[in-house]
């Protein structure tokens, strides 16, 4: 779905018979509103989410929604997929077919992944500038070393698209598990840095992006939803407070 932004001025007319060139008045008599407070500029950017009041009459919008699933195994992160369940066909959201994904999970892999229905939101989070770090659990069917923990900081060439990865932070917590910190969403990413050592992953689990740590009480399959507020705070960069959704 297309949810694009446009300026207030174009906005208003599109949903009112008053002409493009009269809202500059409008807006020095403070008369429109966006999202309850005074709009300051014909030019400001509206989303089909902001709630525009002119004159006292609410124009039309949209309800934003941000979904966290905590993803289970077996299940395809796609909208539409011909031979599996897809990450959709598992939730019972009621707005679910307007929602997508951001950033996806192999099949096998597990844990915290975002929907939305608000598309500038979903393009952000994967904003390499915002370095929004992705924490993965893995686990390994060989040992881990700290080799791995220097190659993973430095980078590692992925030959197929001419990229060194950026540095990734690897915490070893046993001989066979540690925890990864990514800043970038390569495909097969974790598996191909651990495949640089031989090293097959054996389970995958994304726990947390940036400051949202999947809820410990949400079961493979289950979602909680993110208020606008909690969900926009997870673009500031370096945001480290930790955000808990609310339960569906
Ligand atoms: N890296 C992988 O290899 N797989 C995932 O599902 C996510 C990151």
């Amino acid at each position: 779905m297309k949810l694009s932004r446009t300026r207030l001025d174009r906005f208003v007319s599109l949903h009112t018979d008053i002409a493009k060139n009269s809202i500059r008045l409008l807006i020095a008599q403070k008369k429109i509103t966006i999202n309850g407070l005074l709009a300051h500029s014909a030019n400001q950017t509206i989303t089909p989410f902001d709630q525009v009041n002119v004159t006292g009459k609410m124009l039309p919008h949209k309800t934003a929604h941000y979904v966290v699933l905590h993803k289970p195994k077996g299940v395809v992160s796609a909208t539409r997929d011909d031979k599996n369940q897809t990450v959709l066909d598992i939730i019972q959201h009621p707005h679910k077919d307007e929602l997508h994904i951001a950033g996806r999970l192999d099949f096998n892999t597990t844990g915290l992944m975002l929907l939305s229905n608000d598309g500038f939101w979903t393009r952000h989070l994967s904003l390499p500038e915002l370095c929004i770090q992705k924490h993965y659990l893995v686990t390994t069917a060989d040992p881990i070393t700290e080799q791995y923990r220097t190659q993973f900081l430095a980078g590692i060439d992925f030959n197929f698209e001419g990229i060194t990865t950026k540095p990734a932070v690897l915490t070893i917590i046993n001989s066979h598990q540690a925890e990864l910190a990514l800043t970038e969403g390569r495909y097969h990413q974790v598996k191909r840095m651990f495949g640089f050592f031989n090293n097959t992953v054996t389970q995958l689990h994304r726990f947390a992006i940036g400051p949202l740590h999947l809820p410990a009480n949400l079961a493979p399959g289950n979602y909680a939803e993110l208020t606008q507020q909690q969900a926009y705070s997870m673009l500031k960069p370096n945001n480290s407070n930790q955000i808990t959704p609310k339960p569906d």
